[in-house]
């Protein structure tokens, strides 16, 4: 795990000072919209748990499972939904919780579909933004960090499964994934 990892790009203490920023800023945003949170599985679940607990106001939560990767290293382009929501969309206010913005193609994918759904607002927090692989033309509405063109695990990343559990992001020693 720990030994895997050439360095540490945001500790667990810059972690947790970003996200409580980011939920006091969210709280105030939607205090009176009772909005509905969509966690992007997998990668988005560490940071949607720890985002909800400091956004003191009345929200629901609902999950969407979709894959663009697989277990490729490369985009294939395509998004698959492998879970929808529960919930109807049409009038809510919805924040996609995400973990990564790489090349843009899940977000826009779910934009579009949300938008399609008659989704009153469809906004997006993101904890990492990597803009040198953006392939469509998306940005989030909030985002925690802007991090170089590194390859990143933990916090939710993950390098074929595994990594998602560490508390800060590192960046992967090459031969791990050579
Ligand atoms: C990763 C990441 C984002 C998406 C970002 O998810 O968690 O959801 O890719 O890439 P994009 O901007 O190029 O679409 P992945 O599809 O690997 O699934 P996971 O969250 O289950 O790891
Ligand atoms: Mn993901
Ligand atoms: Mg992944």
């Amino acid at each position: 795990m720990k030994k895997d990892m050439e360095s540490i790009l945001i500790s667990e203490e810059e972690i947790k000072n970003k996200v409580k920023e980011l939920g006091e800023i969210l709280a105030e945003e939607y205090k009176d919209k009772n909005p509905l949170l969509v966690c992007v599985l997998k990668g988005g679940m560490p940071f949607m748990a720890d985002l909800i607990k400091e956004m003191n106001i009345y929200l629901e939560i609902d999950f969407m499972d979709v894959s663009s990767y697989g277990s490729e290293l490369v985009s294939s382009g395509e998004v698959k939904i492998l879970k929808d929501l529960d919930t109807n969309v049409e009038g809510r206010h919805v924040v996609f919780v995400e973990d990564i913005i790489d090349t843009g193609g899940t977000l826009s994918y779910l934009k579009d579909l949300f938008k399609y759904r008659k989704a009153e607002s469809v906004k997006i927090v993101t904890l990492l933004d990597k803009p040198s692989g953006r392939k469509k033309d998306i940005e989030a509405d909030w985002i925690g960090f802007t991090i170089p063109d590194a390859f990143v695990v933990g916090y939710g990343l993950d390098y074929i499964e595994n990594y998602r559990n560490l508390p800060f992001i590192g960046v992967l020693k090459p031969e791990i994934y050579k």
